[in-house]
């Protein structure tokens, strides 16, 4: 397994979030983890981002496993320094008042000394997303909303990971954008082996996207299977994909 999380216990203060979640993803797959609202979709990511944010959890038990090895004492930017993960969390966090080309320039902050990959990633981001290269000079703040999504996602691939963490990709996005950032995505997988882990509450284009999923409810997983499995469970199709 690339990443595994094993009997995972996450909360805020005394408020538990993950009653102890066991799942896993291997190197070159696509996962999805899908859930309703309060789920605990996003706590999962930022736990296993061991993100150390105010508004991230604190994991109470369990362990998060990287390649076999627990990433619970590593710090979060020795994470994205390795080029282990990234996440692209809820909501934008683009810096606004920075371009297009700035905000993902800035993304490569701890890839020092590697200038020519990294114009070759620039590259891959303007040829996976063609409406950033027309806006590359562009403050981001005037991009649409879709835009700047896949700007978001943009920056996690100028990080260089191996695996990319998307925290609800489609919110907000028209059916057009969103099916054209999951294409992008799912060319990064074919194209470059890169792991892909992406919780989504629109569960119908979760499971068209990924090849195998795990169902979130209340903080426990309820189900897991390959989207196909999933897609024609009656529990999922009646809480999930309306019927
Ligand atoms: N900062 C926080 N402090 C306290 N409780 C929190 C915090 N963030 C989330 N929670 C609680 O943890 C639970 C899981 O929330 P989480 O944000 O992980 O759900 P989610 O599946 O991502 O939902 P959504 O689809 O609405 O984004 C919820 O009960 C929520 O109220
Ligand atoms: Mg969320």
């Amino acid at each position: 397994m690339l990443l595994e999380a094993r009997d995972l216990r996450v909360g805020y203060g005394n408020i538990e979030a993950l009653h102890g979640i066991s799942f896993g993803i291997e190197r070159g797959e696509i996962v999805t983890l899908i859930g309703a609202n309060g789920a605990g979709k996003s706590s999962t990511l930022l736990a296993l981002a061991r993100l150390a944010r105010p508004e991230a959890p604190t994991v109470t038990s369990g362990d998060i496993l990287y390649a076999g090895k627990s990433i619970l004492g590593v710090e979060p930017h020795d994470l994205v320094r390795k080029k282990m993960m990234a996440l692209v969390p809820e909501g934008r966090h683009i810096f606004g008042n920075l371009t297009v080309q700035e905000n993902l320039e800035m993304a490569t902050y701890a890839r020092r000394g590697e200038e020519a990959e990294k114009s070759v990633d620039t590259e891959l981001v303007f040829t996976l997303f063609p409406r950033l290269r027309e806006r590359r000079k562009q403050r981001s703040e005037l991009l649409s909303g879709g835009e700047q999504q896949m700007l978001a996602v943009g920056r996690a691939l100028m990080t260089g990971s191996d695996l990319i963490m998307l925290d609800e990709p489609s919110m907000g996005l028209a059916p057009v954008l969103m099916y054209e950032m999951f294409r992008a995505l799912r060319r990064l997988n074919d194209q470059r082996g890169i792991t892909i882990l992406v919780v989504e509450q629109n569960a119908r284009v979760a499971l068209d996207f990924a090849s195998r999923g795990y169902v979130l409810d209340t903080g426990e997983i309820i189900a897991s299977g390959t989207s196909a499995e999933l897609s024609s469970n009656p529990r999922v199709k009646k809480a999930y994909l309306g019927g």
